[in-house]
């Protein structure tokens, strides 16, 4: 089987692969990174939205062998190493935005690709970039909340719900 190599989180990593292998499964199966989610595995729910160079990509979509060289970040890769939270985390956990949790490490990644993009979207742009990241338990208002909080936008005046 031909082997893979790229970044994953600033390290190297590297492993056998299929032609067919996913990036998802080779992040969750070969790399024990178990943090991105499948929820469909045909590319609507969002569960599995990681970084590859930067941009927010559903890690199902992807062939493993097309993140050759790449650099890939995850949820894992998120917090700083004495495990403080990223800033997206903190504000998810101070204003609720998480409910099973199974959305949310692909809500906080792209809720991070979108910051990147547009530090301070309105709540409009917010909905609108959080199309294709899906929450079963209907979470979206205190998600769309964190996101905006995380932003340094005030969102006193938005009842939580
Ligand atoms: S598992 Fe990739 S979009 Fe649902
Ligand atoms: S918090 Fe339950 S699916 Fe999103």
């Amino acid at each position: 089987m031909p082997e893979v190599k790229m970044t994953v989180n600033g390290k190297p990593a590297s492993g056998q692969i299929e032609g067919r292998t996913l990036l998802v499964e080779f992040l969750r199966e070969t790399l024990g990174l178990t943090g991105t989610h499948v929820g469909c595995d045909t590319s609507q729910c969002g569960a599995c939205v990681v970084h590859v160079d930067g941009k927010a990509v559903k890690s199902c979509t992807m062939f493993a062998a097309e993140a050759e060289g790449a650099e890939i970040k995850t949820i894992e890769g998120m917090a700083e190493p004495d495990g403080t939270l990223h800033p997206i985390q903190q504000a998810f956990q101070d204003h609720h935005g998480l409910q099973c949790g199974f959305c949310t490490p692909g809500m906080v990644m792209s809720a991070a690709a979108l910051l990147a993009e547009n530090p301070t979207p309105s709540e409009s742009e917010v909905r609108d970039y959080l199309e294709g990241n899906l929450c079963r338990c209907t979470g979206y208002h205190n998600i769309v909340k964190a996101i905006l909080a995380a932003s340094g936008q005030d969102v006193s005046r938005i009842a939580a719900e």
